[in-house]
């Protein structure tokens, strides 16, 4: 945050439990998750927040019921829909999507869908750029970086390889928050999840809103990160 950027990442987990509580199918929560994402962006803006980045489909997520899976692969019913995009739009807040995204797997309907998003919120100084990481694996995203430093002629050192990442255009993560109670990283932004603050909670994604969001920036804001060194 020193350069007066401040990154928060989500993984957004529990839509499932939510809707069993409820003696409902799972597809029930996807279906909340959108309000979550509102109320959180909102609170994000309010926080100051510079960059914001929310774990929406994991590489490993393939490996659900096809009809979960046949839901997910539509981002703009559940995660974030027409009517929430302008509003987005309107208050300079860019979208992007980061992870596999030429992946054949993922339906043609929803490749446009995140292709023209992603050009519908374009904004040279935006004032809060949200990354969605869609069929995202921190593993994959390292490979990949690997892959194509190795294809270059650049020395070995480690701001040549992060120039290959696909989370390049990110600051690292200063906090990282997960819903409903899992206290695992599941494979999400392995290299810039460094030296970020970690907030565990409870709650349940589809119950999620800008408030628990506001308090843990505002826990996070007590933290004292000393990066290897000793205290100030
Ligand atoms: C998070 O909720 C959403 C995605 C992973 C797409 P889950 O669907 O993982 O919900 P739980 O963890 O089963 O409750
Ligand atoms: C992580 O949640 C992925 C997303 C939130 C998109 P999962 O529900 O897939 O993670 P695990 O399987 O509980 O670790
Ligand atoms: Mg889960």
């Amino acid at each position: 945050m020193a350069d007066g950027t401040l990154h928060v990442a989500v993984i957004m987990d529990g839509n499932g439990r939510w809707a069993g509580a409820r003696g409902l199918p799972r597809s029930a929560g996807h279906e909340q998750a959108h309000l979550s994402v509102e109320s959180t962006v909102t609170a994000a803006l309010e926080c100051g927040v510079t960059h914001l980045s929310l774990f929406a489909f994991s590489s490993e997520n393939w490996n659900r019921p096809d009809e979960e899976v046949a839901l997910l692969m539509q981002p703009g019913c559940w995660l974030l829909t027409d009517e929430e995009l302008e509003s987005y739009r309107q208050r300079n807040i860019q979208i992007s999507f980061m992870g596999n995204l030429t992946d054949p797997r993922i339906p043609d309907a929803c490749s446009d869908w995140l292709r023209t998003t992603a050009k519908r919120t374009a904004s040279q100084h935006p004032r809060l750029r949200v990354t969605v990481a869609f069929n995202y694996g921190g593993r994959q995203e390292i490979a990949e970086a690997v892959r194509a430093h190795t294809a270059s002629s650049e020395p070995g050192i480690q701001e040549d390889f992060r120039r290959h990442l696909w989370s390049s255009y990110l600051p690292d993560i200063d906090l990282l928050i997960r819903t409903s109670g899992e206290h695992r990283i599941s494979n999400f932004m392995l290299w810039s999840l460094w030296y970020a603050e970690l907030i565990f909670t409870d709650t349940l994604w589809p119950d999620f809103r800008g408030v628990h969001f506001s308090d843990a920036v505002a826990e996070y804001q007590k933290r004292n990160r000393r990066y290897g060194t000793v205290s100030s």
